[in-house]
């Protein structure tokens, strides 16, 4: 008998348990347990077979990490006809997240109960893929193709009353899902056919044209949403036995696909992020109350996200009025969840309740962390964390959310070194994913540790970074920046560069972004970055003079592009284009032509550089860390797994290849990392 499926009779009853930790995936120990299961059952003349899983959850997909493998027998779908078309009843009795193949598995059984709250999806669409053992089939002939498109297109996932609603579950239930399932099986209806003999209802006939349409635009360069459309127009269109065998070859060609690829190195990714060797022995401390000082909008952000992942928050400000403004902003964010259907009143009333807005730093006495959100200055934030030492007690975490400044310097003269950590947040901080976790020398392991709890709490992806200018994330950005600039010197306008950018699958391009965040952040930067610049390196100035010519970007209603009111859609602007003409002419430079692909492959390869060097100074663990940094906090696309990921894609060669036509471009301005030498 397989090790990880066990089959108990109850006297006529089989009983068939998956305990497969730590998600009960369908590996090929699975696959086999269940089909000597349904011989077991059928051998026992058993009245129904019950199946259900150990642990936390009901199976919650195939085996992700088999996926890079050839596929080995007894193939899932195989296993499920095997079920569907036994002479024994199968109940599934599901719990968890019912997900992929364990969905999959639940419409296989001729009766589906679940427990409250058991959520239900087809996620395959996330890793690039298409479900593989007849998801996309039978769910339209459960649920109807709409719902079905709905879910297979996007994987969100439903709860068991919603399914229920669906017509997708015979029962919900409370409590055990083996005595629920017995209960059930002790009146055991009259199986209905097996979903894969019935037809689903047939829709509108632009109802996939329409999808198509709809779904392309908000796929922007995904491929796997309109694979999964197609899929469910097979199961619309033909007989179960065709439709089938076609979304099994589609799964398996899309698991050799580069996008399934870096979808699956994200979700892996997502799991290792929070494991980095630097914490390893360290054990999160404990959180109740959380001082946020600063009130602006990254200060609100954070005390919001905070409030409401359940902390009590004493957000401080430098007077009464500001302290008031910055309530108000953090009760229009809770204003917004109502509104949203995301906060119930009562949760509203409760989040309120566990704010305090103040100007006194007594009121962060009782906190055991505190996270300076003020304005980017050393001297105030200094001043910040002398007010904190000296209310706080001496063991409680400070954490500074700056971007550029050297976090040792902003704790210098402070007790207890062990406690300085960075919580590098992103805006607007209740919703971005990213929270870069920065390591000063002297960071305890148990405050890395706490430092990662809280981005699990918060729901954001902590990502480990060490001490550089602009830490991961805007380090990159601003490599990325200054090679889209020369480009601009050399040939390209902002609108060429952003299109390429787009079109490389981003969701806006270096220029139209800078106008969407303001010119002025940057334009700081390259003036505190020009005393330790070095000489020789080529330095472009047309962001500098779009500035002191006051084009700030949309609150201008100029920038890079023209902007006419009330609208947010750039214009291309002539006074740029001459700008960019004349300071190529006075610098000596013959413009050039440069395709979109040339434009991608350059910008890509300084990111790679960045990130490679980041990785090999140490500042990133590794490749992987650097990925989800832009991923979550640049809107790199997911689905090409970030930058290091898609170098791995494309070959390291090409990226030398561009790297040194990068170089050659602008000598004496890039560094270059050792692997891409
Ligand atoms: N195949 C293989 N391993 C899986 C897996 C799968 N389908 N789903 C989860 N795991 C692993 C994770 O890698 C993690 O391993 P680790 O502890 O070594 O890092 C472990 O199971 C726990 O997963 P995690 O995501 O950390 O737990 P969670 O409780 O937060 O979430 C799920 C559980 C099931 C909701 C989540 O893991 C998930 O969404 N899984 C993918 C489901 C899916 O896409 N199924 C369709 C596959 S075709």
């Amino acid at each position: 008998m397989s090790s990880v499926v066990s089959v108990e009779l109850r006297g006529d009853i089989a009983l068939v348990e998956i305990n497969n930790p730590p998600v009960n995936a369908t590996g090929v120990a699975v696959r086999l347990g269940l089909l000597e299961a349904v011989a077991k059952a059928e051998a026992a003349n058993a009245k129904a077979a019950i199946v259900y899983c150990a642990g936390r959850t009901f199976v919650a997909g195939g085996d992700i990490s088999e996926f890079g493998k050839p596929p080995q027998e007894p193939h899932l779908p195989d296993v499920y006809q095997n079920i569907e078309d036994s002479s024994v009843p199968w109940v599934a009795a599901t719990h968890g997240t019912t997900l992929g193949g364990g969905f999959e598995l639940a419409m296989a059984c001729d009766f589906r109960l679940a427990q409250t709250g058991t959520r239900f999806g087809l996620p395959e669409v996330n890793l690039g893929l298409v479900p593989g053992a007849g998801g996309s089939q039978r769910l339209p002939r459960l649920i109807g193709v709409e719902a079905a498109v709905e879910l297979a297109t996007t994987g969100q996932l439903i709860d068991a009353q919603q399914l229920f609603d669906l017509g997708g579950l015979d029962l919900v239930f409370e409590g055990d899902p083996v005595e629920a399932a017995l209960e059930f099986v002790a009146d055991l209806p009259t199986p209905l056919s097996g979903l894969s003999k019935r037809s689903p209802a047939p829709v509108a006939d632009d109802f996939f044209a329409s999808k198509r349409a709809e779904i392309t635009k908000r796929a922007k360069g995904q491929t796997s949403p309109l694979d999964n459309l197609r899929a469910i127009e097979w199961a619309a269109t033909l007989p179960f036995s065709q439709g089938q065998p076609k979304e099994r070859a589609l799964h398996l060609e899309l698991r050799d696909s580069a996008q399934s690829k870096a979808l699956r190195h994200a979700f892996f990714s997502e799991r290792a992020v929070s494991k980095p060797k630097a914490m390893e022995g360290g054990a999160p401390l404990d959180i109740t109350k959380i001082a946020v000082v600063g009130g602006g909008l990254m200060g609100a952000g954070i005390a919001f996200a905070c409030l409401n992942a359940g902390y009590d928050v004493a957000l401080i400000e430098r007077d009464q009025d500001a302290a008031n403004a910055g309530r108000e902003r953090v009760e229009g964010l809770i204003a917004g969840g109502i509104k949203r259907g995301k906060i119930s009143q009562d949760k509203a009333e409760k989040l309120k309740s566990s704010l305090i807005a103040a100007d006194d730093y007594a009121a962060c006495a009782d906190a055991d962390l505190a996270i300076e959100a003020v304005f980017e200055d050393l001297g105030v934030k200094q001043q910040v964390f002398q007010s904190l030492a000296s209310h706080m007690r001496e063991d409680a975490i400070l954490a500074t959310n700056t971007s550029y400044i050297d976090p040792t310097q902003i704790f210098e003269g402070i007790t207890n070194p062990s406690r300085f950590i960075g919580l590098h947040f992103f805006s607007p901080a209740h919703i971005m994913k990213l929270l870069e976790i920065v390591q000063l020398p002297s960071t305890s392991k148990d405050v890395l540790a706490t430092g990662f709890d809280l981005g699990k709490q918060l729901r954001k992806v902590g990502v480990l970074s060490g001490i550089c200018d602009g830490f991961i994330g805007n380090r990159i950005l601003s490599a990325y920046r200054r090679q889209a600039d020369y480009l601009l010197m050399d040939g390209c306008t902002p609108k060429q560069i952003d299109d390429a950018m787009r079109g490389f699958g981003m969701p806006m391009g270096p220029y139209e972004l800078q106008d969407l965040t303001g010119l002025q952040i940057s334009w700081a930067n390259r003036k505190r970055q020009a005393p330790t610049r070095a000489p020789d390196e080529r330095y472009v100035r047309i962001g500098d003079l779009l500035c002191e010519a006051e084009r700030f970007g949309q609150r201008s209603a100029k920038g890079w592009y023209k902007y006419v009111e009330g609208d947010r859609k750039p214009h291309e602007d002539g006074f740029v284009t001459n700008l960019i003409e004349q300071e190529a002419k006075a610098a000596g430079i013959e413009r050039q032509l440069f395709t979109n692909q040339e434009i991608v492959d350059r910008l890509m390869a300084v990111m790679i550089n960045e990130g490679a060097l980041i990785v090999e100074e140490g500042i990133a663990e590794r490749d992987l860390d650097v990925d989800l940094v832009k991923i979550h906090g640049y809107g790199f696309p997911r689905w090409r797994g970030g930058p290091m990921h898609y170098a791995s894609e494309i070959g390291i060669d090409r990226v030398k290849a561009a790297m040194t036509d990068v170089a050659k471009q602008s000598p004496n301005s890039w560094r270059l990392a050792e692997r891409l030498k």
